[in-house]
């Protein structure tokens, strides 16, 4: 895969997870991660936003304070200078030596939270993802649920990064339809799993899609 951002070719697979708040994706995540190290893979599991010291800096930045700390477009440059720092320590150097990196969010959020949700801003976040970042996933994990359930499991886990914890019903199924428009935008890497039932059931489902990709990958390509 081309990397038009460092102008060589990558070697590793990107994965990343997507989802509503409390769509389980982090725990999937987790589980992925653990399953393939297992394999005896290389394998990374990072987040965003943060993933790196500077990222996890701009992380509380974003997501601590009152709601109006920042404008909708400044909040699009603080997620963009915190995934151009992720990409550079992080996500491109173990790509780079052929691991596997699986990313909890990544620049579909911003398509998703900034773009059409909490803002309707979509052309800047594309302009800004094609100038400063310019990498996509091999393949993204689309965790599904009902956006109603989102909403519960999202509200009994509100902590202490409180500006994204205005969990409406409207903005949650503003996200879900979001995310769904990204699967037909993006139909060969945005692979949508159902996220219903008990973890080890969504997680079957997850090491079956991510069994294939790999074996998929490691397959001979014919000359
Ligand atoms: P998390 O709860 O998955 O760690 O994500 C923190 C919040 O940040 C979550 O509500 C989604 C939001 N977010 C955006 O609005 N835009 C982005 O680009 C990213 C990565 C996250």
């Amino acid at each position: 895969m081309k990397d038009r951002f460092s102008g060589g070719y990558r070697l590793g697979l990107f994965i990343t997870f997507e989802g509503c708040d409390g769509s389980g994706k982090s725990t999937q995540a987790r589980m992925l991660k653990a399953y393939l190290t297992e394999q005896g893979h290389d394998v990374v599991h990072t987040r965003e936003p943060g993933g790196s010291p500077g990222a996890e800096e701009i992380r509380g930045l974003i997501l601590n304070g009152d709601m109006d700390r920042w404008s909708p477009e400044t909040e699009i440059l603080l997620f963009t200078a915190a995934r151009r720092d992720h990409v550079e320590r992080v996500i491109r150097p173990t790509l780079a030596r052929g691991g596997i990196v699986i990313c909890d969010r990544f620049a579909d959020s911003t398509r998703v939270y900034q773009g059409v949700a909490r803002a309707d801003l979509r052309p800047v976040v594309d302009q800004l993802h094609e100038l400063m970042i310019g990498i996509e996933p091999d393949h993204t994990f689309l965790l599904d649920i009902d956006p109603d359930e989102s909403l519960n499991r999202g509200l009994q886990r509100i902590g202490a990064e409180e500006r994204f914890e205005s969990f409406g019903a409207d903005l949650q199924r503003a996200i879900h339809a979001g995310f769904s428009r990204l699967e037909d935008e993006f139909p060969e890497r945005v692979h949508r799993v159902s996220g219903e039932g008990e973890i080890d059931e969504v997680f079957e489902r997850v090491r079956a899609l991510a069994d294939s990709i790999i074996s998929a990958k490691s397959a001979p390509t014919p000359n």
